[in-house]
């Protein structure tokens, strides 16, 4: 057997699979495609998580829209964060370009041009779904740790959630959660202390900061109602492909912070939602987290170990995660660590230290016999990559330099025109477009607060009328039955519709 016959034996050998897949492309050896080398990757391992890496310009955004619309065509739904805006395209259809037909005959496949269903997801004001989420549905422990909070200070957090549930006061947004820490640090600090216990007024300065933080990252714009529903990724169009729903972040590249809260939350919910998968053989929904190095950067170590442990622990709900980023070494070794797919695009050795970096990554591959992977990974084209999978036991298939398949859809983005149109024609724009603002902690705290001054007021003039009055038969009621019964009225009249506090604390505790 020569070496060409020896190496479509491995591939096809590798990438056998006997359930569905998705082909990505054709195997490359010494520079050159190999007829009938299909890179198959089955759909039953890709809730096993994925990386796609490589430097600019080499084709990570382009693999990642041919992965969606196969997966589309699969019938599975896609969640992609475009930070950089450029992924629209994938709602039209693509042109048949020569390079493409060549492309395409090198790699032994049929080109066919087509177009994907799309939901255009925002967290600003852009046009789009709005997504949002409230305080209550973080729960103490997720808030706490996106706040970065010490022990002490969560445990603030945990006693205003606490006590919100039990006064039946919802913390829909910031300005909510806001509101009851200023108040149990001043007209509410004898009630909280006498049932909750003391509260140091310097934690509660520091939670204060951290909240502003947050704001000033433009947070007040996710938090609040209507909360979104997951199922509603979950979408499955007429003809049975997949919707991909495109969460539009462009305004979010310089706010980490927020990005990683969004991430996390998001990522809970959908957790806490979704129901334990049987063995279906299939993921429910791939979420691809494009300049994933974002999330990762300014996260404290506690955020991390959750992002960790959720990443660990999602993949039994048939959720598959994808981290597009330059350089591998930007996602921490436990999160890598727990990668199925990995799509390696070429790495440029400009520096020393990218050189180490490149070594570093050609040693986290499995050794294969036919490639010297540092040298391949400089000297990979664009729209080339080195493959690795789980086979369907779950065992890594052989290295392969792959040629991916071009998309079928438009490889560029959409006109304001056509966006607008999506959006119009969406049935979700109006579903999450309306913004509610109701009766929440702070609405709640300021009624308490006024009533109790009223009250307060209105016995001051009472007794002074008594006074002038010179009377001293009847006396009216103390300060303090005034204050239980105005805390009475308000609290019985208080709608609490969701009570969300401690699902999420059971979920980080595992
Ligand atoms: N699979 C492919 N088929 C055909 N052309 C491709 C493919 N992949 C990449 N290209 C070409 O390379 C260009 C750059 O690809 P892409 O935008 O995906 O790079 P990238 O790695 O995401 O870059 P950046 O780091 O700047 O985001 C594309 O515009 C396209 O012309
Ligand atoms: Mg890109």
């Amino acid at each position: 057997m020569n070496k060409i016959e020896s190496f479509s034996k491995q591939i096809n050998e590798g990438y056998f699979c006997k359930g569905e897949s998705i082909i990505i492309g054709g195997g490359i050896l010494d520079n050159d495609p190999i007829a009938d080398t299909l890179v198959k990757i089955p759909l039953k391992t890709l809730n096993r998580h994925g990386l796609i890496a490589g430097a600019t310009g080499t084709g990570k955004t382009k693999t990642i829209q041919v992965l969606s619309e196969q997966l589309s065509l699969a019938g599975i739904p896609v969640l992609m964060m475009d930070i950089k805006g450029d992924f629209s395209g994938i709602a039209k259809e693509g042109e048949e370009k020569t390079f493409i037909t060549e492309r395409h005959s090198k790699i032994g496949l049929p080109y066919t041009i087509a177009k994907f269903p799309v939901e255009l997801l925002t967290l600003s004001e852009q046009s789009g779904v709005r997504l949002r989420a409230t305080v209550s549905e973080f729960g103490p422990v997720l808030f706490s740790r996106i706040l970065d909070l010490n022990d002490t200070q969560s445990g603030v957090i945990s006693i205003i959630f606490k006590y919100c549930d039990d006064n039946k006061m919802p913390l829909l947004d910031l300005k909510d959660i806001k509101k009851v820490i200023n108040y149990i640090t001043e007209e509410g600090k004898a009630e909280i202390s006498e049932h909750y216990g003391k509260i140091s007024t310097s934690t509660t300065g520091t939670i204060l900061r951290k909240i502003i933080e947050l704001e000033q990252q433009g947070a007040e714009l996710f938090f609040g109602e209507k909360s979104f529903e997951i199922d509603d990724l979950m979408r499955i169009d007429e003809t049975g492909k997949g919707y991909v729903n495109i969460m539009r972040l462009t305004d979010i590249q310089d706010k980490p912070k927020l990005f990683s809260t969004f991430m996390l939350s998001l990522l809970a919910e959908i957790y806490q939602q979704m129901p334990e998968q049987g063995d279906s053989g299939r993921p429910e929904l791939i979420i691809f987290i494009d300049e994933a190095h974002l999330i990762f950067k300014e996260a404290s170590k506690a955020l991390l170990d959750q992002i960790e442990s959720i990443v660990k622990l999602i993949r039994s709900k048939g959720i598959g995660i994808y981290f597009i980023t330059q350089n591998p070494m930007d996602v921490p070794s436990g999160i890598l660590s727990q990668l199925g797919l990995k799509v390696q695009h070429a790495l440029r050795a400009f520096t020393a230290n990218d050189r180490k970096s490149i070594k570093q990554t050609a040693d986290n591959y499995p050794i294969s016999e036919f490639y010297n992977t540092s040298e391949v990974l400089t000297s990979l084209g664009i729209g080339e990559a080195l493959v690795t999978a789980l086979n369907e036991k779950g065992i890594p298939t052989p290295l392969v330099a792959t040629m991916l398949r071009a998309p079928m859809s438009r490889m560029d983005i959409l006109t304001e025109t056509e966006i607008q149109d999506i959006n119009k024609n969406s049935r979700l724009v109006k579903k999450y477009s309306e913004l509610i603002d109701r009766e929440s902690a702070y609405e709640m705290l300021n009624k308490k607060i006024t009533d109790i001054e009223q009250e307060v007021a209105e016995q001051k003039k009472a007794k002074e009328d008594i006074k002038a009055e010179k009377k001293t038969t009847s006396r009216g009621p103390s300060t303090t039955d005034v204050v239980g019964k105005s805390v009475l009225k308000v609290l019985t009249s208080a709608t609490f519709i969701r009570g969300f506090f401690g699902v999420l604390s059971k979920i980080m505790k595992k």
